[in-house]
């Protein structure tokens, strides 16, 4: 899979909209659990494959070498934590999926701490990171 080739406006336009379809697949997740529809959950968290490949290719190929290439590794450091954070949801995912067939009851917990996570790293990549790689991009005369 390689990165979208896109303008970085509209592909940080786009991540941030993928955010809001994680964010719905989320509630979705939250309703079935409740309601202990076991299956469909599992169903669910497959949905969540193609936020975890292609969103995240982008976010590292495209945002952060754009941010390592302007400042160095040292300068881009904070964006450097934020997207490290994309090892551990990708591996909360890969075991809530393997968790959905072996022991459903757990998915409910798991979920609460897979919501925190992706919540704050949305936040974090929407008010910090994607304006500060706009603004170098900018400043370059992208
Ligand atoms: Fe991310
Ligand atoms: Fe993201």
């Amino acid at each position: 899979m390689r990165p979208r080739r896109l303008k970085l406006e509209e592909l940080l336009k786009i991540l941030v909209e993928e955010h809001e379809v994680v964010r719905g697949r989320l509630t979705r997740l939250h309703t079935l659990l409740e309601r202990d529809k076991h299956a469909e959950a599992a169903e669910e968290l497959k949905g969540f494959k193609p936020y975890l490949d292609q969103h995240i290719i982008d976010e590292e190929a495209t945002v952060l070498k754009l941010l390592i290439d302007s400042l160095g590794r040292e300068g881009a450091t904070r964006a450097i934590q934020v997207f490290q954070e994309h090892r551990e949801i990708h591996q909360l995912i890969s075991e809530m999926q393997a968790i959905a067939e072996t022991a459903p009851e757990r998915l409910a917990e798991m979920k609460s701490r897979l919501a925190e996570i992706l919540e704050r790293h949305f936040r974090a990549e929407e008010t910090e990171v994607f304006p500060w790689a706009l603004k170098l991009y900018k400043d370059k005369g992208g």
